[in-house]
């Protein structure tokens, strides 16, 4: 698959984001903790959902994509993950915390590498064990066992998303209180964190780097809808500002944006906020900025793509420092086969601002650098095709029509 965009149209317009990718794929997973119907509304078809229901159903438990609703019927688990599934997503790894509460007993292949690093689940291992699992790493498969999981203290040496998510679901459901410290604080922890007590969890404290989770018997199904999408959102006001447009992109949670507005604020746009939705624009040139990318709430590493697209025509050099992954500037050679002048030393990237970039072939190598190879095709002079846009799929729903709707010139093949 490609998408093919000619460049140079100011983007105008209203666009809604969906409910966020990185919310959803946690709840999914905690859904298994509890037995019965339950639906998550405004889930977007995009193909991380669909990978994760498949996982789910293959579990032995009945997932409906019904209109933008996923409807289950939760029952027994009665399979462990298929490594099929499991190694073409790594969030695969979060239905490991509730099986292993659920049933006392999971085994999942491990991680191979992605584009953006290894990324190894050590930290969710820890927590398992602290809360009395058995773990056995053999045949490429990690094995975690516990008849009871016991409440327990958990440091985490980074402040790892998945690690929190995935201890907190397995702590759901263990005797006694669980503190994980140095916690991720990112939105999507906080709204698990909130679904899990829609349930009948006792969770406190998510959204600060102590979460405390006082387990429970047992949780009830709930029909729940998560929250929006800020790197849905931050993508859509990067490709405002970078195309010199005005956009009013609505279902947005401006507390989430901070440190994208913060940024594109400091390099000349104009962001105005709403209680639910954010308008961008650009009339000055791009100021060049400096980035390093941080856990929540600093500047996630999940927009640093977007932005190197975006500062590659700004009037001078930028920084962008990416903290988080060790390997996340996959994109920067593509950039330059557009024209971009980036120079990369270990975890930082000098970007000498040029004129403009010249379409060209690229290829996503995943799912932001994808979307940032489409904003810069959307300022390019020229034809620019975006290969491998399998990638973009996993996180923009209808991506290409939205661009579309906003003036670009842009179609998908
Ligand atoms: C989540 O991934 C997001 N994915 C990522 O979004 C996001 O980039 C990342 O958090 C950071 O914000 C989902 O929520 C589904 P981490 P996750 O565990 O949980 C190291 C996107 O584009 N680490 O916080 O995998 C790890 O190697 C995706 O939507 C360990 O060392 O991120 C990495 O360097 C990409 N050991 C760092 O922590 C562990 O056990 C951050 O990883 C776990 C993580």
């Amino acid at each position: 698959m490609e998408i093919i965009v000619n460049g140079g149209n100011r983007l105008e317009g209203v666009v809604e984001v969906n409910s966020s990718k990185n919310a959803i794929l946690p709840i999914l997973a905690a859904t298994l903790l509890s037995n019965g119907h339950i639906e998550i509304n405004k889930v977007p078809k995009i193909r991380d959902v669909k990978i994760i229901s498949d996982l789910i159903n293959d579990l032995g438990v009945e997932v409906k994509h019904e209109q933008n609703k996923l409807v289950y019927n939760v029952s027994d688990i009665k399979n462990y993950p298929s490594y099929e599934l499991v190694r073409q997503m790594r969030a695969s790894f979060l239905v490991m915390g509730p099986i292993l509460a659920k049933k006392g007993k999971v085994k999942i292949s491990l991680p191979g590498g992605c584009a953006i690093g290894t990324r190894p689940i050590d930290l969710h291992l820890k927590g398992f064990h602290a809360l009395g699992a058995k773990i056995d790493l053999s045949h490429g498969d990690v094995t975690a066992e516990a008849s009871n999981l016991i409440g327990s203290h958990i440091y985490l040496d980074f402040p790892s998303v998945g690690a929190t998510e995935n201890i907190m679901m397995a702590a759901a459901l263990a005797k006694g209180s669980t503190y994980i410290e140095n916690a991720a604080l990112e939105p999507e922890v906080v709204d698990l964190a909130n679904f899990i007590n829609a349930m009948g969890g006792k969770i406190s404290g998510a959204g600060t780097n102590v979460v405390k989770i006082d387990g429970v018997n047992e949780l009830k199904p709930v029909n729940y809808t998560p929250i929006p999408d800020r790197i849905e959102a931050g993508t859509y006001m990067i490709a405002a500002a970078a195309t010199g447009g005005n956009v009013l992109i609505n279902n947005v949670i401006p507390e989430h944006m901070k440190a994208i507005t913060a940024k594109l604020v400091e390099s000349g746009a104009i962001v105005e906020e709403e209680s639910n939705a954010i308008r961008v624009a650009r009339t000055e040139s791009i100021k060049p900025i400096y980035i390093k990318t941080l856990p929540y709430p600093g500047f996630p590493t999940d927009m640093q793509a977007q932005f190197m697209a975006y500062l590659s025509c700004a009037l001078g050099s930028s920084v962008i420092t990416e903290s988080v992954f060790e390997n996340r500037f996959m994109h920067l050679q593509e950039l330059l086969r557009m024209g971009a002048e980036i120079k990369a030393e270990g975890r930082t990237a000098i970007i000498k601002g040029v004129k403009k970039l010249t379409g060209a072939n690229v290829k996503a190598t995943d799912l932001r650098a994808g979307a940032a190879l489409v904003v810069a095709g959307l300022t390019a002079e020229g034809e620019t095709i975006v290969g491998n846009s399998i990638h973009v799929d996993r996180g923009y729903e209808n991506f290409v029509e939205k661009l579309n709707k906003l003036g670009a010139d842009i179609i998908k093949k």
